[in-house]
């Protein structure tokens, strides 16, 4: 069966990671992975016998052409990927213009890729550019602390890398390129996709003002650690103001290049104060 596969079993898990932090309300969230040659042919077996339609994307990828991918169903609840994944999820496949895709396995009741298909499938696109072909993940979740931030703090992308690396030790290590803003639109089509790739050109995670965070990885662990990561950082960000007392501590622009130097990582140097 499909749902035997070591990929999609690791696929499954992760959906129900994210719904058991609490990132999933409802349909909130979804989840793509771009399948190896193996991973592809291990499932042919499986592939319905005819497959779905053609559906334009209405954005372009040519360096995914021909490319497979597992994802979430519009509309379909992170919370039901465990107990129903053949009605949840789906295997789609890019046609060899990499502008349209159809559906291959899943979605057994009917339904689409999800909404923000065209903006993981552009992420997905500006990720292998970016990382010689190793992303393969790009997850899209709805974490309170990191959606808060976006009501308080400037949406730019040296005010929320600073106040995430300064709230937490290893987020620096984690993250040390930073992470993208970008500002509130309306979800789900063409504009917002092209807005976050040009975030995901440099850094590998992007806040959605008002809406949530991206995050991509070449595996489901980086990945899911990434979006783990910031949004704990968030949290203990948004504690601490809630707090109402006044900052008295915090990580120095010099203990940041500390960290740099011993953990070996390059920190983005222009979100970084002059030397003390
Ligand atoms: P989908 O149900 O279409 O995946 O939409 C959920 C979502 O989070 C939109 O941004
Ligand atoms: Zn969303």
């Amino acid at each position: 069966m499909m749902t035997d596969l070591s990929i999609v079993k690791r696929y499954i898990r992760m959906a129900n990671d994210g719904w058991l932090q609490g990132w999933h309300e409802r349909n909130g969230g979804n989840l793509t992975y771009r399948l190896t040659k193996e991973e592809v042919a291990e499932m042919r077996p499986f592939f319905d016998a005819r497959p779905r339609e053609w559906v334009s994307m209405g954005v372009t990828g040519a360096n995914l052409a021909g490319e497979y991918f597992l994802a979430t169903g519009s509309g379909k609840f992170f919370r039901n990927v465990e107990i129903d994944p053949e009605d949840s999820i789906c295997v789609v496949e890019i046609n060899d213009r990499g502008d349209s895709y159809r559906i291959v396995w899943g979605l057994v009741n009917g339904g689409r890729p999800t909404s923000e298909f065209p903006s993981h499938f552009m992420n997905h696109s500006v990720r292998v550019a970016a990382t010689g072909g190793a992303c393969r993940v790009i997850y899209h979740a709805h974490p309170a602390n990191i959606i808060a931030m976006t009501f308080v703090l400037p949406l730019t992308d040296r005010d929320f890398t600073r106040a995430l690396w300064k709230s937490a030790t290893e987020c620096p290590v984690v993250f040390p390129g930073g992470v993208g803003v970008v500002p509130w639109m309306v979800p789900g089509g063409a504009d917002i996709a092209l807005a976050t790739c040009e975030k995901m050109k440099e850094y590998d995670a992007a806040v959605w003002a008002h809406h949530g965070l991206f995050a991509s990885g070449p595996d489901f662990d980086i990945t899911f650690g990434l979006m783990h990561t910031i949004e704990k950082a968030a949290q203990i960000w948004v504690l601490q103001k809630s707090t109402g007392l006044p900052e008295l501590q915090t990580i120095q622009d010099d203990e940041l290049r500390a960290i740099a130097r011993d953990f070996n990582v390059e920190l983005r140097e222009e979100f970084l104060d002059e030397r003390g």
